[in-house]
């Protein structure tokens, strides 16, 4: 049959904590074409920590591309209109590899994961001058969160590691540089790389030079040979070169031109452009960023400063505020995988649904600690108002409430620090297709709600930023582009009295899951 004809095609790799997905756009319309998804393993060796192997990750990505190809063949859409490829991940989780073999030499450690607890606390006994020095360089608080943190575990702790710093041949990178340096041809002639917007998650990353820190490198004894170059999130970094893969081959040559973290790559494929705009991504975590233009405005409530995006080369670059939420997805993939009371994720629609209501029950789950606003990291997970009466469906409500009321935390503390409130929530990613979620959402904010139909966003604007990039022009950055997505919205149903009382008794759970661990 006659290949159908199109406008120029967009790639874009998702790299997420839980699952990997390859998704093609129609560049002039921004329609998705195509896609597909594999699910990420986790591993917890130890009570705190979170890993992922990279090169499972990595095949991921070849299993993706390989099926979405083979999903646009079946539609007769012609691969070869596929012009760019734009890359969008978890942001913070740490690879060390070899150079000369592109083996990895230690697992990814994972942004969620907690090791690093004492050595986040040796180093902010000696913090030099005043307590702001980390922060006012990168917008970050010294947290087990970051990079930095984790690289120093793996240089004190993985003689492979130490070796290969010792004989040149360790590079570091977050899941972009990884990805893009073995797609690019790995040990033969991958580019090692990053964008803006993932340097500024690592702690070593200066948002004001947009360079690599040298007393920041000095403060965490990282070597500055084994970090990668920082580039725009828009540009031509390298070309496909993946030999090996016979149908991810089929891209061979074309150009990988478009990286952010994907909460960046988010706040991009909601059109975020203006000062003011924000966005709130439901992924493993939730993460809610503010995009405040060319200014870095710094949190008296526990937000982040953080790259937003810088659209090429010679582009200006853009600021957010975030909310950074670590538990959100994770939370009913934990009711899967450790409870066993779902066998599914949408399972819990159903559940949530057959009650209504968590009959006074509240879950906070600070399995990782707390970020935004507490950033306790000695905070544990905690069920508590049980009684006899007490179901699994009353608990898949409460663990539904948790993520709305931790996005409320968040949004107030955006209030305060931006001082005009939002009159809306735009929100994204996988959980956004619960219902019930939603409503809960705009119940507990008191706000409308607002999710565009295709909730792809992260992937979106990885592509626009591969599309737009210099030498690929296929895709523009016009804000009246995707004037014409079409949204749904869910405004509140009960009333600011109720929502301010369960508000406030999450409030009271939440000190109690605080300081647990001593
Ligand atoms: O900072 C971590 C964040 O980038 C992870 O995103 O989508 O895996 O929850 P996600």
């Amino acid at each position: 049959p006659k290949k159908a004809v199109l406008g120029p095609l967009v790639g874009a790799v998702d790299q997420g904590t839980s699952s990997t997905r390859f998704l093609v756009f129609n560049s002039k319309t921004a329609e998705l074409l195509s896609h597909h998804q594999v699910e990420i393993k986790q591993e917890f060796p130890k009570e705190g920590w979170v890993e992922q192997d990279p090169k499972e990750i990595l095949q991921s990505v070849y299993e993706c591309i390989e099926k979405t190809c083979e999903k646009l063949g079946q539609l007769n859409i012609d691969i070869s209109n596929i012009k760019a490829i734009g890359v969008s991940n978890q942001r913070e989780t740490t690879v060390v590899w070899d150079k000369l073999t592109g083996e990895p030499l230690y697992n990814a450690i994972v942004w969620l994961d907690l090791r690093t607890q004492s050595t986040v606390e040796n180093l902010s006994k000696r913090i030099p001058g005043n307590n702001n020095f980390v922060k006012s360089k990168t917008g970050l608080p010294l947290s087990t969160y970051f990079s930095a943190v984790k690289l120093r575990w793996l240089l004190d702790n993985v003689e492979k590691v130490q070796k290969a710093v010792r004989e040149d041949r360790a590079l570091f990178g977050t899941i972009d540089s990884w990805l893009i340096w073995s797609l690019t041809g790995g040990a033969n002639g991958g580019v090692h790389c990053t964008d803006v917007t993932n340097a500024s998650r690592t702690m070593l990353f200066n948002i004001h030079s947009l360079e690599w820190d040298k007393d920041l490198c000095q403060f965490f004894g990282i070597p500055k040979k084994i970090l990668p170059n920082v580039r725009s999130s828009s540009e031509i970094y390298g070309l496909m070169k993946i030999s090996h893969s016979l149908k991810a081959g089929a891209l061979e040559g074309v150009p990988i031109s478009g990286c952010l973290g994907d909460q960046s790559a988010a706040l991009v494929g909601q059109m975020c452009f203006r000062d003011g705009q924000a966005k709130n991504t439901y992924g493993t975590g939730c993460f809610l960023l503010c995009n405040t233009g060319r200014k870095c405005v710094f949190s008296d409530h526990g937000l982040l400063t953080t790259v937003a995006y810088k659209l090429g080369r010679d582009k200006p670059v853009y600021y957010a505020l975030e909310g950074s939420v670590a538990i959100a997805g994770a939370v009913i993939r934990w009711l899967r995988d450790n409870l066993g009371i779902i066998s599914s994720s949408d399972e819990i629609e159903k559940l949530a649904k057959e009650v209504g209501t968590s009959y006074g029950c509240y879950f906070v789950p600070a399995f990782s600690g707390l970020y935004a606003p507490y950033w306790d990291p000695s905070a544990r997970g905690i069920i508590c108002g049980l009684t006899q009466f007490t179901n699994k469906c009353h608990i898949a409500f409460a663990a539904l409430e948790a993520v709305c009321f931790q996005t409320r935390e968040i949004l107030d503390a955006m209030n305060r620090d931006c001082g005009i409130p939002l009159s809306h929530l735009q929100v994204d990613g996988g959980m956004t297709n619960n219902k019930i979620l939603m409503q809960l959402q705009a119940d507990i904010l008191y706000i409308p709600v607002v999710k565009p139909s295709m909730p792809e966003t992260t992937a979106l604007g990885a592509a626009m930023a591969a599309g737009a990039a210099e030498g690929v022009g296929v895709w523009s950055l016009e804000p009246e582009d995707l004037s014409a997505v079409t949204m749904e919205r869910f405004e509140p149903q009960i009333n600011a009295e109720e929502s301010e009382i369960r508000f406030s008794t999450w409030k009271k759970a939440v000190m109690k899951s605080m300081g647990w661990v001593t």
